[in-house]
Protein backbone atom coordinates (compact mmCIF):
# COMPACT_ATOMS: atom_id res chain seq x y z
CA UNK A 1 0.00 0.00 0.00
CA UNK A 2 1.00 3.47 -0.63
CA UNK A 3 0.10 5.00 2.41
CA UNK A 4 0.64 9.45 2.70
CA UNK A 5 0.25 11.29 5.73
CA UNK A 6 -0.37 14.80 4.92
CA UNK A 7 -0.26 18.01 7.21
CA UNK A 8 -4.18 18.87 6.30
CA UNK A 9 -7.29 17.05 4.01
CA UNK A 10 -6.78 20.00 1.42
CA UNK A 11 -3.10 18.72 0.97
CA UNK A 12 -4.32 15.08 0.21
CA UNK A 13 -7.55 16.46 -1.89
CA UNK A 14 -5.01 18.25 -4.23
CA UNK A 15 -2.95 14.83 -4.44
CA UNK A 16 -5.73 12.83 -4.58
CA UNK A 17 -7.09 14.79 -7.79
CA UNK A 18 -3.57 14.92 -9.36
CA UNK A 19 -3.86 10.84 -9.02
CA UNK A 20 -6.87 10.73 -10.76
CA UNK A 21 -6.29 13.21 -13.47
CA UNK A 22 -3.33 11.36 -14.14
CA UNK A 23 -5.14 7.81 -13.96
CA UNK A 24 -7.97 8.89 -16.41
CA UNK A 25 -5.55 11.09 -18.48
CA UNK A 26 -4.87 8.20 -20.93
CA UNK A 27 -8.09 6.69 -20.56
CA UNK A 28 -11.03 9.33 -21.07
CA UNK A 29 -13.69 6.86 -21.28
CA UNK A 30 -12.45 4.92 -18.34
CA UNK A 31 -14.58 3.94 -15.14
CA UNK A 32 -14.27 5.77 -11.77
CA UNK A 33 -15.77 3.94 -8.60
CA UNK A 34 -17.31 6.77 -6.64
CA UNK A 35 -18.21 6.99 -2.74
CA UNK A 36 -20.06 9.21 -0.68
CA UNK A 37 -19.79 10.58 2.86
CA UNK A 38 -18.04 13.36 3.72
CA UNK A 39 -14.21 12.29 3.45
CA UNK A 40 -14.36 12.45 -0.47
CA UNK A 41 -15.78 15.90 -0.18
CA UNK A 42 -12.39 18.10 -0.27
CA UNK A 43 -11.36 15.33 -3.14
CA UNK A 44 -13.93 16.28 -5.39
CA UNK A 45 -13.67 19.98 -4.90
CA UNK A 46 -10.21 19.23 -6.24
CA UNK A 47 -11.16 18.16 -9.21
CA UNK A 48 -13.95 20.39 -9.54
CA UNK A 49 -10.78 22.98 -10.01
CA UNK A 50 -9.03 20.82 -12.07
CA UNK A 51 -12.10 20.93 -14.72
CA UNK A 52 -12.22 24.30 -14.35
CA UNK A 53 -8.37 24.45 -15.05
CA UNK A 54 -9.26 22.51 -18.14
CA UNK A 55 -9.99 18.77 -17.10
CA UNK A 56 -12.32 16.99 -19.24
CA UNK A 57 -14.15 13.76 -17.26
CA UNK A 58 -17.52 13.81 -19.68
CA UNK A 59 -16.94 10.37 -21.19
CA UNK A 60 -15.95 8.71 -17.88
CA UNK A 61 -18.40 5.58 -16.89
CA UNK A 62 -19.03 6.08 -13.02
CA UNK A 63 -20.75 3.17 -10.25
CA UNK A 64 -20.96 4.26 -7.28
CA UNK A 65 -20.13 2.39 -4.08
CA UNK A 66 -24.02 2.24 -2.28
CA UNK A 67 -27.08 3.61 -1.61
CA UNK A 68 -29.79 2.73 1.18
CA UNK A 69 -32.88 0.64 0.68
CA UNK A 70 -36.16 2.29 0.36
CA UNK A 71 -35.58 5.88 0.19
CA UNK A 72 -36.98 7.57 -3.27
CA UNK A 73 -34.20 8.75 -5.38
CA UNK A 74 -35.10 12.43 -5.52
CA UNK A 75 -35.00 12.42 -1.38
CA UNK A 76 -31.70 14.94 -0.84
CA UNK A 77 -29.98 12.05 1.23
CA UNK A 78 -30.40 9.57 -1.35
CA UNK A 79 -27.11 8.78 -2.63
CA UNK A 80 -28.66 8.72 -6.24
CA UNK A 81 -29.17 12.39 -4.87
CA UNK A 82 -25.83 12.83 -3.52
CA UNK A 83 -23.68 11.80 -6.02
CA UNK A 84 -25.19 14.29 -8.56
CA UNK A 85 -25.05 16.76 -6.51
CA UNK A 86 -21.53 16.50 -5.42
CA UNK A 87 -19.75 14.64 -8.69
CA UNK A 88 -21.61 14.75 -11.72
CA UNK A 89 -22.63 18.32 -11.86
CA UNK A 90 -19.37 19.72 -10.64
CA UNK A 91 -17.23 17.21 -12.63
CA UNK A 92 -19.44 18.23 -15.73
CA UNK A 93 -20.02 13.72 -15.53
CA UNK A 94 -22.79 12.71 -18.25
CA UNK A 95 -25.18 11.41 -16.17
CA UNK A 96 -26.55 8.80 -18.40
CA UNK A 97 -22.94 7.21 -17.74
CA UNK A 98 -23.49 7.14 -14.37
CA UNK A 99 -24.84 4.22 -12.10
CA UNK A 100 -26.06 3.77 -8.23
CA UNK A 101 -27.22 0.70 -6.84
CA UNK A 102 -31.05 0.37 -7.40
CA UNK A 103 -32.36 0.34 -3.59
CA UNK A 104 -36.00 0.23 -5.04
CA UNK A 105 -35.96 -2.53 -6.78
CA UNK A 106 -38.50 -5.46 -6.11
CA UNK A 107 -35.91 -7.59 -6.18
CA UNK A 108 -32.83 -5.73 -4.91
CA UNK A 109 -30.26 -8.79 -4.96
CA UNK A 110 -31.12 -9.62 -8.30
CA UNK A 111 -30.80 -5.62 -8.97
CA UNK A 112 -27.30 -5.73 -7.47
CA UNK A 113 -26.28 -9.01 -9.64
CA UNK A 114 -26.57 -7.13 -12.26
CA UNK A 115 -25.14 -3.75 -11.10
CA UNK A 116 -22.36 -6.39 -10.51
CA UNK A 117 -23.01 -7.58 -14.59
CA UNK A 118 -22.39 -3.99 -15.52
CA UNK A 119 -19.52 -3.29 -13.84
CA UNK A 120 -17.99 -6.76 -15.46
CA UNK A 121 -19.48 -5.46 -18.96
CA UNK A 122 -17.88 -2.09 -18.54
CA UNK A 123 -14.65 -3.42 -17.95
CA UNK A 124 -14.19 -3.12 -14.24
CA UNK A 125 -13.72 -0.17 -12.56
CA UNK A 126 -10.16 1.38 -13.36
CA UNK A 127 -9.81 3.64 -9.74
CA UNK A 128 -12.37 3.26 -6.92
CA UNK A 129 -12.64 6.12 -4.65
CA UNK A 130 -12.68 5.34 -0.79
CA UNK A 131 -13.75 6.08 2.44
CA UNK A 132 -13.28 4.32 6.10
CA UNK A 133 -16.61 4.66 8.49
CA UNK A 134 -15.55 4.82 12.16
CA UNK A 135 -16.27 1.41 12.53
CA UNK A 136 -13.79 -0.01 9.55
CA UNK A 137 -16.85 -0.30 7.64
CA UNK A 138 -16.26 0.56 3.65
CA UNK A 139 -19.26 1.26 1.20
CA UNK A 140 -21.68 0.35 3.95
CA UNK A 141 -19.79 -3.34 3.92
CA UNK A 142 -20.77 -3.20 7.95
CA UNK A 143 -18.57 -5.73 10.32
CA UNK A 144 -19.05 -8.94 9.80
CA UNK A 145 -19.05 -8.71 5.93
CA UNK A 146 -17.24 -11.28 3.99
CA UNK A 147 -14.41 -10.42 2.15
CA UNK A 148 -15.48 -11.86 -0.72
CA UNK A 149 -19.16 -10.42 -0.72
CA UNK A 150 -20.13 -9.22 -3.82
CA UNK A 151 -22.88 -6.27 -4.32
CA UNK A 152 -25.84 -6.97 -2.02
CA UNK A 153 -28.35 -5.94 0.09
CA UNK A 154 -27.45 -5.11 3.80
CA UNK A 155 -28.11 -4.07 7.21
CA UNK A 156 -26.70 -1.19 8.68
CA UNK A 157 -25.25 -1.42 12.46
CA UNK A 158 -26.67 1.06 14.65
CA UNK A 159 -23.44 2.88 15.01
CA UNK A 160 -23.53 3.74 11.10
CA UNK A 161 -27.35 4.75 11.48
CA UNK A 162 -25.87 6.94 14.68
CA UNK A 163 -23.40 8.15 12.30
CA UNK A 164 -25.38 9.39 9.15
CA UNK A 165 -28.56 10.64 11.46
CA UNK A 166 -27.39 13.89 11.20
CA UNK A 167 -28.21 13.95 7.24
CA UNK A 168 -31.77 13.25 8.57
CA UNK A 169 -34.74 14.30 10.98
CA UNK A 170 -34.15 11.59 13.53
CA UNK A 171 -31.91 8.68 13.90
CA UNK A 172 -35.37 6.28 13.13
CA UNK A 173 -35.73 8.34 9.65
CA UNK A 174 -32.24 6.61 8.89
CA UNK A 175 -33.14 3.49 6.40
CA UNK A 176 -32.39 -0.02 8.45
CA UNK A 177 -30.94 -1.42 4.85
CA UNK A 178 -28.72 -0.66 2.07
CA UNK A 179 -27.30 -2.09 -1.23
CA UNK A 180 -23.71 -1.99 -0.89
CA UNK A 181 -21.10 -3.23 -3.64
CA UNK A 182 -19.56 -5.84 -1.65
CA UNK A 183 -15.67 -6.44 -0.36
CA UNK A 184 -15.00 -8.76 -3.14
CA UNK A 185 -16.56 -6.13 -5.68
CA UNK A 186 -14.13 -3.20 -4.56
CA UNK A 187 -11.34 -5.37 -4.65
CA UNK A 188 -11.79 -6.58 -8.27
CA UNK A 189 -11.45 -2.66 -8.91
CA UNK A 190 -7.95 -2.17 -10.54
CA UNK A 191 -6.77 1.17 -8.44
CA UNK A 192 -8.37 1.78 -5.12
CA UNK A 193 -7.89 5.58 -3.90
CA UNK A 194 -8.75 5.63 -0.24
CA UNK A 195 -9.37 9.50 1.95
CA UNK A 196 -9.81 9.41 5.66
CA UNK A 197 -9.71 12.77 7.55
CA UNK A 198 -9.91 13.67 10.76
CA UNK A 199 -8.99 12.31 14.17
CA UNK A 200 -12.52 10.47 15.02
CA UNK A 201 -10.86 8.32 11.84
CA UNK A 202 -7.60 7.61 13.84
CA UNK A 203 -8.48 4.21 15.34
CA UNK A 204 -10.00 2.40 12.05
CA UNK A 205 -7.65 3.71 9.74
CA UNK A 206 -5.02 1.91 12.44
CA UNK A 207 -6.85 -1.36 12.45
CA UNK A 208 -7.50 -1.20 8.90
CA UNK A 209 -4.02 -0.52 7.35
CA UNK A 210 -1.87 -2.19 11.01
CA UNK A 211 -4.33 -4.77 11.58
CA UNK A 212 -5.29 -8.28 10.94
CA UNK A 213 -7.01 -8.42 8.04
CA UNK A 214 -10.22 -9.88 9.18
CA UNK A 215 -14.34 -9.50 8.53
CA UNK A 216 -14.27 -7.53 11.87
CA UNK A 217 -12.29 -4.63 10.03
CA UNK A 218 -13.68 -4.94 6.30
CA UNK A 219 -11.63 -1.98 5.19
CA UNK A 220 -8.24 -3.96 6.43
CA UNK A 221 -9.21 -5.85 2.76
CA UNK A 222 -7.22 -3.26 1.84
CA UNK A 223 -4.13 -4.70 2.75
CA UNK A 224 -5.34 -7.72 -0.08
CA UNK A 225 -5.04 -5.16 -2.86
CA UNK A 226 -2.06 -4.62 -4.83
CA UNK A 227 -2.15 -0.95 -5.85
CA UNK A 228 -3.88 1.22 -2.77
CA UNK A 229 -3.12 4.51 -2.42
CA UNK A 230 -4.16 6.26 0.82
CA UNK A 231 -4.28 9.45 1.68
CA UNK A 232 -4.98 10.84 5.31
CA UNK A 233 -4.27 14.15 7.18
CA UNK A 234 -2.35 14.14 10.17
CA UNK A 235 -5.01 13.08 12.12
CA UNK A 236 -6.57 10.62 10.13
CA UNK A 237 -3.04 8.77 10.88
CA UNK A 238 -2.19 9.73 14.14
CA UNK A 239 -2.58 6.30 15.18
CA UNK A 240 -0.76 4.59 12.82
CA UNK A 241 3.19 2.62 13.97
CA UNK A 242 4.89 3.63 11.17
CA UNK A 243 3.44 7.28 11.42
CA UNK A 244 7.11 9.12 10.68
CA UNK A 245 7.22 7.02 7.69
CA UNK A 246 4.03 7.89 6.25
CA UNK A 247 4.47 11.66 7.00
CA UNK A 248 8.46 11.23 5.00
CA UNK A 249 6.26 9.74 2.34
CA UNK A 250 3.62 12.70 2.05
CA UNK A 251 6.55 15.32 2.77
CA UNK A 252 8.34 14.12 -0.25
CA UNK A 253 5.43 14.18 -2.79
CA UNK A 254 4.45 18.07 -1.77
CA UNK A 255 6.27 19.67 -4.06
CA UNK A 256 8.04 23.25 -2.39
CA UNK A 257 5.70 26.30 -2.13
CA UNK A 258 2.49 23.56 -2.34
C1 LIG B 1 -20.89 6.26 4.85
C2 LIG B 1 -20.74 5.67 3.42
C3 LIG B 1 -19.35 5.21 3.16
C4 LIG B 1 -18.39 6.22 3.73
C5 LIG B 1 -18.46 6.16 5.23
C6 LIG B 1 -17.69 7.23 5.95
O1 LIG B 1 -21.95 5.77 5.59
N1 LIG B 1 -21.66 4.66 3.05
O2 LIG B 1 -19.14 4.98 1.77
O3 LIG B 1 -17.07 5.96 3.35
O4 LIG B 1 -19.79 6.06 5.69
O5 LIG B 1 -18.36 8.44 5.90
P1 LIG B 1 -17.65 9.81 6.17
O6 LIG B 1 -16.66 9.98 5.09
O7 LIG B 1 -18.75 10.83 6.12
O8 LIG B 1 -17.02 9.71 7.50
Amino acid sequence: MDIVVLDSAEQSADIGAERVVEVFRDQPEGVIGLATGSSPQPLYAALAAQVRDGADFSRLRAFALDEYVGIPVDHPESYHSIIRRDVVEPLGLDASRVRVPDGLADDIDGAARVYDEAIGSAGGIDLQILGIGTNGHMGFNEPGSSLTSRTRRARLTEATRRANARFFDSYDDVPEFCVTQGIGTILDAKRLLVVANGVHKARAVAAALEGDVSAACPASALQLHPRVTVLLDAAAGSSLRSLEHYRHAGAHLISPGR
